[in-house]
């Protein structure tokens, strides 16, 4: 990929040579646009050896070669770390006075601004009116990390670390996200349609303290929501129980056991056109709740005694929504199913035994074990459909690529707009 990495004068611009570093590491090929007042900071030899190309900070030096525009047009993401408040002040309004800022308007890919600045300036109305028409224009701004600034101050306005920077960067490269300029998400090919997806994990209380849970972490499920709203869908999140962040433009509500989750999802379904079910939803909870701690037992007759916890069966979320369409056309149902083979059956068997069983449209398979998928960057899927012998493998990819397969698919079943 061709990235161009801008830099501007903050005292963080040392961090953005690490993330050059994990950029080039993986073989993108890197071009540092710094502003002048970027290499108070960091000089230019160190942007020069570390991204094996010349930089220059204004449009005066290689006419020939107009870089003002050539940069930007050839780019295929652009991510600006740290991003000051003047930065994005020039980029909210479209001031072109150095080459980075030409390259931010000729630009058709997507764009990633890191800012960087103290408290006071990030929550200055001016910055936060900068902040707001630059998302509203689809360019991905990442939230500043919280913690010690320059000087005594500390609040939010750090610059996160190069590793979330170069995550929430190819997040947004491979979900097609906008520049800003025009192919902003509501002209996306989901634009105008609601969706509802479920994330994350549940959680089946047993005491106050204690509850039967799994290893789902949330990441495929975010990233299925954060695609659909980069595509211009109104994107309803159900999470249960993750850490991963809000995507921008999302609508989340937090749910925790499976009762909860299917009250929140079926009492939405009727003003759905399409429901991802990316949650694992415990099958079984405990049978009784009991609202006090329980307690050991310290009867020295029987020392290791323990409670038996007794389970009964969790309704089926997905084979209810289901139920509850009949013969409706809407809404499209996506399924997820997380399969280890066996000495009877392949896990694509599994997989389309299932995809009958449910009942849904679209079911995306994932083949686990124990180190794979769960909490991981990366997932391959199987997508079956319904209606289609067709199997359409995606990945090992990060979980954002394979969310827009699964958008891909679910785009052709959608009725006309
Ligand atoms: N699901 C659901 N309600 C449940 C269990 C699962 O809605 N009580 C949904 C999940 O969100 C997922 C799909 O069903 O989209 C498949 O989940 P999985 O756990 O693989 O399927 P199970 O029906 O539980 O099948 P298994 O017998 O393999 O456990």
């Amino acid at each position: 990929m061709k990235i161009v990495l801008g830099v501007t004068g903050g005292i963080a611009a040392y961090k953005a040579a690490l993330l050059l570093r994990l950029f080039t590491e993986e073989g993108h090929d890197v071009t540092v646009v710094p502003t002048d007042n970027a290499l108070r900071f960091v000089g230019a030899p160190t942007w020069e050896a570390l991204s094996g190309k010349p930089i220059q900070t204004d449009v005066w030096s290689n006419i020939t070669d107009v870089p003002h525009v050539r940069i930007g047009q050839e780019a295929d993401l652009v991510v600006v770390a740290p991003a000051t408040a003047d930065l994005l002040a020039r980029a909210a309004t479209g001031l072109a006075n150095d080459l980075l800022t030409n390259v931010l308007l000729t630009a058709r890919c997507p764009i990633v601004l890191a800012p960087a600045m103290h408290t006071e300036m990030w929550d200055h109305p001016a910055t936060v009116a900068n902040v707001a028409t630059l998302r509203a224009r689809g360019v991905t701004v990442v939230e500043p990390d919280s913690g010690r600034l320059t000087g005594k101050g500390t609040g939010p306005g750090r610059l996160p670390e190069p590793e979330r920077i170069h995550d929430e960067a190819l997040a947004a490269a491979h979900a097609g996200a906008s520049s800003g300029a025009g192919a902003s998400n509501a002209a996306g090919p989901l634009a105008g349609r609601r969706v509802i997806v479920t994330s994350g994990g549940t959680r089946e209380p047993l005491d106050p303290v204690r509850f039967l849970g799994n290893r789902s972490s949330g990441k495929q499920g975010h990233a299925i929501a954060d695609v659909a709203a980069r595509r211009g869908a109104q994107v309803t999140l159900l999470s249960a129980n993750s850490a991963e962040p809000v995507p921008a433009g999302v609508t989340c509500i937090r749910v925790g056991s499976a009762l909860e989750l299917q009250e929140a999802v079926t009492s939405r379904a009727h003003e759905a056109d399409v429901i991802v079910m990316a949650a694992a939803v415990a099958d079984f909870r405990p049978k009784h709740y009991v609202d006090a701690k329980i307690k050991k037992t310290h009867d020295p007759a029987d020392p290791d005694a323990a409670p038996t916890v007794e389970l009964v069966r969790n309704p089926d979320i997905l084979a209810g929504l289901v139920a509850d369409r009949g013969h409706a056309p809407s809404p499209i149902i996506v399924g997820f199913a997380a399969e280890t083979g066996d000495a009877n059956k392949s896990v694509l068997e599994h997989g389309r035994e299932k995809l009958a069983r449910k009942g849904c449209d679209v079911l995306v398979v994932n083949e686990v074990g124990v180190d794979t998928t769960f909490g991981q960057d990366e997932n391959t899927v199987h997508v079956l459909q319904r209606d289609s012998d067709d199997e359409i493998v995606a990945g090992p990819a990060n979980k954002h690529v394979i969310a827009g397969v699964v958008w891909d698919v679910v785009g052709t079943l959608l009725p006309k707009a």
